[in-house]
């Protein structure tokens, strides 16, 4: 049975830019109540203005467990309930494996692995203690990537939270199901938002014309909230790539290789 996304709640953390962005426009077009998380305050500021629907918008760094507890805390208090939580907020690191410091895989993990853990871990008491509607009594939602199921060269790090992202997700998928809480994890392919900048700042982005529009992604998620279902991929080839890649894993890694030579660090 499909949920109504009119009156539904929705947490995304990372709303203020890219994909996050992208799925608060189109479900708040479609009449949701929303709780948007993002460093940035002033980004959200001006998307909630844009808004017809109740929008609480809220400062929080994910890297910091109190401020995952104090967005949820918030979204729960302001609207009673919390049908669904994205996981979206992360940023990527293109440097050799060995070439990024301790440091930086603190910190990717921190904002990209813990950032998701502890907000969910926030929102599950409440969850669980709400009536189910259309069969859910909510969903988390965890936007991985698809170098969660086989990465790539230069991106080590990022791909590590990635992975370690979708293993949540599918034990949690299982753990929670009697519960009636459904998992999601979402693998986009290369999409055009700001990530880019942040993973190698000050270099060139050469559109490839490959990648996906943060749009096209958004109303995948969207589908996937009315009709919660295990994984999205919003590029149905990867899918069956990312497959083979993992039956056929020297194969994979010369393709890697190849794929790779544009991105390789100067
Ligand atoms: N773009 C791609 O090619 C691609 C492909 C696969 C998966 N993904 C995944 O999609 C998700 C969204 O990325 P995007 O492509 O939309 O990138 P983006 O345009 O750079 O947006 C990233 C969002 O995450 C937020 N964020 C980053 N660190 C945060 C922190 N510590 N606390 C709170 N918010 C934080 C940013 O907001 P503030 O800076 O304002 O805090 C921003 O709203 C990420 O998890 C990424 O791994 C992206």
């Amino acid at each position: 049975m499909a949920r109504q996304l009119a009156g539904m709640v929705v947490a995304i953390t990372g709303a203020s830019a890219g994909i996050g962005r992208a799925l608060a426009v189109d479900l708040a077009a479609r009449g949701a109540s929303l709780a948007l998380a993002a460093r940035r305050r002033d980004r959200l500021d001006a998307l909630a203005a844009t808004f017809a629907t109740p929008v609480l918008v809220y400062a929080a760094d994910v890297a910091d467990p109190a401020q995952c507890a104090s967005f949820i805390a918030a979204a729960q208090a302001r609207f009673g309930r919390l049908d669904t939580l994205v996981c979206n907020a992360g940023y990527g690191l293109l440097k050799g494996a060995v070439e990024s410091t301790p440091e930086e895989w603190r910190a990717i993990f921190a904002t990209n692995l813990h950032g998701t853990l502890d907000c969910i871990r926030a929102a599950l008491p409440a969850m669980r203690a709400q009536d189910p509607v259309a069969g859910w009594r909510g969903q988390v939602m965890i936007v991985s990537s698809i170098l969660g199921r086989r990465a790539s060269p230069w991106t080590a790090a990022y791909s590590a939270t990635k992975a370690a992202q979708l293993s949540l997700a599918e034990a949690l998928r299982v753990e929670l199901r009697p519960a009636r809480i459904a998992v999601t994890s979402v693998h986009p392919i290369g999409t055009r938002t700001e990530f880019l900048d942040v993973a190698a700042p000050g270099r060139p982005v050469v559109d490839d014309g490959l990648r996906q529009s943060a749009e096209h992604v958004a109303r995948r998620m969207t589908a996937a909230i009315r009709r919660p279902c295990p994984e999205v991929w919003p590029s149905r080839p990867s899918r069956w790539l990312t497959s083979l890649a993992t039956l056929c894993p020297g194969l994979a890694d010369l393709a890697a290789a190849r794929l790779a030579r544009g991105v390789a660090p100067p």
